[in-house]
């Protein structure tokens, strides 16, 4: 049995010269866990697929499926997928899987979830999801880039959530999200890093700074983010989990390039 499906793209939605959004369609017998990731790709020259892993940025009921991706100008894959245009066919693998999921992590009051540049993508799945909001009694969302319209994506899926036929109902009560810009201004400036590591963000949002006792962490953005954001959660008295041992925290890395 072929390991991929083929899927024909839906939308596709530029934000900026480095960020893009596309939709496709998607196998009925393709299931994931929201925040899970796949492999996807698009046909090579030599007939070898070119592939990367991509998280699902649609939530796990949607009948589509969403991916939020960069544009690296000489990138094997995204050199290219910054070129699919509706009606292109996409390959997607058969086999999502990943650690940023609800299951592996152990009960909390608080769900943190920190992300920069397409490291947003696993948490457009996740705050679309039903389930967060029945785990968790409150939700922070963090999104930092270098440049304002780089939030545009986070902005607009936030946005959506009053009107999410699911979410509707929870999502604005119980989420509360927080952008920073580092390269340009913005009402809140910085690294999330440097804002955990300031007091600020905690400021920002009237909670206490995070506790291994109440908090739960999901990480993803670039390699060097995920583990200077790990180090902190873990000064803060908080253990990592995984799918077969859930605890206090879980990260991924945005693999694409
Ligand atoms: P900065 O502008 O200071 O490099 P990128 O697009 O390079 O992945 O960056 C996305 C965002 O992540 C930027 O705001 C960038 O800040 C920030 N960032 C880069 N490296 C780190 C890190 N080690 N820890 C926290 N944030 C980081």
């Amino acid at each position: 049995m072929a390991a991929f499906t083929t899927e024909k793209v839906t939308l596709v939605q530029h934000y900026t010269d480095r960020l893009f959004r596309f939709r496709t369609t998607r196998d009925p017998a393709f299931r994931f866990r929201s925040g899970e990731f796949v492999m996807i790709g698009l046909p090579g020259d030599n007939g070898k697929p070119i592939l990367r892993a991509y998280s699902v940025a649609s939530p796990a009921w949607d009948e589509e499926i969403e991916f939020f991706s960069i544009k690296v100008e000489d990138g094997p894959l995204t050199s290219r997928l910054q070129k699919i245009e509706v009606g292109d066919e996409i390959i997607v693998g058969k086999k999502p899987t990943g650690t940023l999921v609800l299951d592996a992590l152990t009960p909390g009051k608080r769900l943190y979830m920190f992300s920069t540049g397409t490291g947003f993508a696993p948490f457009a799945s996740l705050v679309r999801e039903p389930e967060t909001y029945e785990k968790f009694e409150e939700v922070i969302v963090t999104h930092t880039c270098r440049l304002v319209d780089e939030l545009a994506y986070s902005g607009e899926i936030v946005d959506s959530l009053k009107d999410d036929p699911l979410v509707g109902d929870v999502a604005p009560a119980q989420l509360k999200y927080v952008s920073s810009c580092t390269r340009e201004k913005h009402p809140l400036e910085g690294r999330i890093t440097t804002l955990i590591e300031s007091g600020k963000l905690f400021e920002v949002l009237g909670v206490p700074p995070l506790n291994p006792e109440t908090d739960r962490v999901m990480i993803c953005g670039s390699m060097e983010m995920i583990a200077d954001t790990k180090a902190l959660t873990e000064q803060a008295g908080l253990t990592e989990g995984s799918n077969a041992q859930p605890a206090q925290f879980v990260v991924e890395k945005a693999f694409v390039g």
